[in-house]
């Protein structure tokens, strides 16, 4: 039996401002990704995005060295900010050829186009009209959406409406959305980036009927810390609030009665009318994409387990809310040099939750590994660690499919070096390394690290040979 379906969507991922750099060409506005690196809350020591890799200059050496890889697809995000000049919605024309050109250079070699929307970009022109938590948001990004649909629908299959809509409520002050943490107004920024997404959805059936569309959260199965119903209680508290409460209001169009309990008792107001209830209703997607790094464990926190908690809060751990649950370490597990748990396992396990939640077919978006790869006298990248989560969470998605789940395609995180989130580009993902150091540009060479030629054997053989 083939482990694999015949025309799996082999492939790999990025996102615009984590590998464009060149910010001020092309007609390009500011986002809030531009400035997030000089602002005094950014840890020092690493870069920003204003240079990342060059992507904006490089794309076709890329594009070229993606085909020799084999790919079969390749999700990339497409920048709000060099799409859309104004408040008004004026269309940057420098911006459309370029990812037009793009677009038409994966097709020459056979790549799959995979869009997303917005990965975590906002331009600055939105944030200054009212921001994520204001009504005028949804307007400015329906519009967006339009746009894209009209000038890119032709040839985009694919389509991914925003990345880690959950990550960026739960980290909002973290994306520059806001100021600080404030649950009230998260739950804005929350309701208002599902009805953002259910109008792209609604346009996409519109103007792109025979394309498919889905949303690309950060979904991590919970486990119970202990077998006390305490701990239990916690798990399912945390999934709720970090999984399910994004893929219910777009899969089912709909909270569930227990969250908008749980709001209620924080004691906050959360606002959804009869109209948007139609419009979720309306904007139901074709599959569902995830990115998916590891697991998480939850425990009934205590004053003093949350006065001992140390972890930072990042997309994969440090969640505490008191009295309702706290993530915390789970010992079966190794982690990577930048201590993310390592869970293999877990992968499966949440491509069965996910697939048996909302039966819905499932695409793999995100998941790889963060490390300090080293560039060796002789001009190689030896990632053997990489290739061996590589095997490991492959090895366990062949088993999903086995299982029953119905997976579209598969895009490790990421295609070529970029800049992390918040770790800069020593946190290196890439199949392809980028010559460039935090603050040193070098010459940006890339170079083909070891397990680019693995994952190129692999996709060979239809992964045949996990
Ligand atoms: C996901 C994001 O959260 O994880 C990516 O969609 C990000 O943008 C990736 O780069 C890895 O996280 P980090 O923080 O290591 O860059």
């Amino acid at each position: 039996m083939n482990k694999f379906p015949k025309n799996f969507l082999w492939g790999a991922s990025t996102s615009a401002y984590q590998i464009e750099g060149c910010v001020e060409e092309g007609g390009k506005v500011t986002s809030t990704m531009d400035l997030y690196g000089d602002k005094p809350s950014y840890p020092k020591g690493i870069t920003g995005f204003k240079e990342a890799s060059q992507h904006y200059k490089y794309w076709k050496t890329d594009v070229e060295m993606m085909a020799k890889m084999g790919l079969k697809s390749y999700r990339f995000s497409i920048s709000w900010p060099r799409i859309i000049k104004d408040k008004n919605g004026s269309v940057n024309q420098e911006g459309i050829k370029y990812y037009n050109d793009l677009i038409d250079e994966l097709l020459k070699y056979n790549i799959e186009p995979i869009v997303t929307m917005f990965h975590f970009d906002i331009p600055l022109f939105v944030m200054k009209d009212g921001g994520v938590h204001d009504k005028n948001f949804v307007k400015h990004f329906e519009l967006y959406s339009e746009v894209l649909l009209k000038h890119f629908g032709s040839k985009i299959n694919y389509w991914l409406t925003i990345n880690e809509l959950n990550i960026l409520v739960m980290m909002a002050d973290g994306f520059e959305i806001l100021e600080k943490q404030d649950l009230s107004k998260q739950l804005k920024v929350l309701h208002n980036l599902n009805l953002a997404q259910a109008k792209a959805i609604i346009k996409c059936k519109e103007i792109c009927p025979s394309a498919k569309i889905g949303p690309a959260p950060n979904i991590a199965t919970v486990y119970s810390d202990t077998c006390k119903p305490e701990d239990y209680t916690a798990k399912l508290n945390i999934e709720m609030i970090r999984n399910w409460v994004y893929l219910d209001a777009v899969c089912k169009g709909k909270y569930s009665n227990i969250f908008i309990k749980f709001v209620k008792k924080m004691g906050v107001d959360f606002e959804v009318t009869k109209d948007d209830l139609d419009t979720l209703a309306k904007g139901k997607p074709d599959f569902i994409a995830f990115n998916y790094y590891t697991t998480m464990t939850a425990q009934m926190p205590t004053e003093e387990s949350i006065k001992e908690n140390k972890e930072k809060f990042d997309q994969q751990k440090g969640l505490v809310v008191p009295g309702f649950g706290m993530a915390t370490k789970n010992p079966n597990l190794q982690k990577t040099e930048f201590g993310w748990e390592i869970d293999p396992v877990g992968f499966k396990n949440t491509l069965r939750e996910v697939y048996d939640r909302y039966d819905l077919p499932v695409m793999i978006t995100e998941n790889g590994i963060g490390a300090r790869d080293e560039l060796t006298k002789d001009g190689k990248i030896h990632d053997d660690y990489r290739i061996y989560y590589y095997k490991q969470h492959i090895r366990q998605l062949a088993e999903a499919i086995s299982d029953g789940v119905e997976v579209i395609g598969y895009m490790p995180w990421s295609a070529i070096d970029l800049v992390s989130t918040h770790e800069g580009i020593s946190k290196r993902y890439g199949f392809i390394y980028v010559n460039r150091d935090e603050f040193d540009l070098k010459d940006m060479k890339r170079i083909e690290k070891d397990s680019y030629y693995w994952y190129k054997n692999l996709i060979e053989v239809n992964g045949e040979n996990i």
